[in-house]
């Protein structure tokens, strides 16, 4: 299973960060067992800081409908499962079978299982399956890819809803002149590069950017955009490359 290489290359100081997984309080009950085991086995699940921040937003913004892409072994489902309310329901997806299988037995442990939906598949071919709408959507997958969900977590999410986007500063290196960086990483520091550019100053969007785990991009839909000119131009590019 892959080691959660980021939450070893923080963006801030060291100490800060150990101060932050160390003094933040710990979850309790099965919650803080299955981030515990996760973190011990090296699962790659959000930073403790991060867990923790995206519990308090939840339980300010208290979202119905919650997407998320990339379920892993199911922590980060079920923490955002326990805000959505009786009525409430979280759709995550995953295309990896050894995560699948856990985080199915995680929602059932947790007690969250009748709350939570799990897609079982790559989500560039999930997500243009699925109407929404969704008042919050958490992106923690493969970043080589978020710039080509953007379109579909767009159209998806409401108009106030909010897109949370884990790992984004490429352990600090995501400034770094294209150039220096090395070939096996340079297709994610192009597509995250893109990913800012498009959001960061678009009208229709509010954006904020925070330094925890490897960077949080939140992005907060204030009115519809057609984001679909993405897909055409990532289409166009891989037929002038086939
Ligand atoms: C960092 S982990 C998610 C951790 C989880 N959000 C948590 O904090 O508990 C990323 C997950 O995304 C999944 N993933 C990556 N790319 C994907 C894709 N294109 N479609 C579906 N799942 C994907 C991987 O299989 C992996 O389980």
């Amino acid at each position: 299973m892959a080691l959660n290489e980021m939450m070893h290359r923080p963006v801030v100081k060291k100490e800060l960060v150990e101060f932050m997984r160390t003094r933040l309080k710990p979850f309790s009950g099965e919650l803080g067992e299955l981030e515990k085991d996760a973190n011990t086995r090296g699962v790659p699940i959000i930073p403790h800081e991060t867990a923790v921040f995206l519990n308090m937003i939840l339980g300010q913004i208290k979202p119905k409908q919650i997407l998320e892409i990339g379920a892993a072994i199911g922590f980060s489902g079920s923490l955002m499962a326990q805000h959505v309310g009786p009525e409430g329901h979280v759709t995550t997806i995953d295309r990896f079978d050894v995560m699948i299988r856990q985080a199915k037995d995680n929602f059932e442990k947790l007690g969250v299982a009748d709350k939570v939906t799990l897609l079982e598949g790559d989500a560039a071919e999930v997500l243009p399956t699925l109407s929404g709408p969704y008042d919050f959507i958490f992106m923690d997958s493969a970043k080589s890819k978020y710039y080509e969900f953007l379109p579909h977590c767009m159209r998806l999410l409401k108009t106030g809803g909010m897109l949370v986007i884990d790992d984004v500063f490429q352990a600090g290196t995501i400034l770094d002149d294209v150039k220096e960086v090395p070939k096996r990483v340079r297709k994610i520091h192009i597509r995250l590069n893109q990913l800012m550019d498009t959001v960061l100053d678009h009208p229709a969007l509010e954006t904020a950017l925070v330094p925890l785990g490897d960077g949080l991009l939140m992005i907060v839909k204030k009115e519809d955009f057609d984001f679909s000119y993405i897909l055409e131009e990532i289409e166009k590019e891989k037929q002038t490359r086939a």
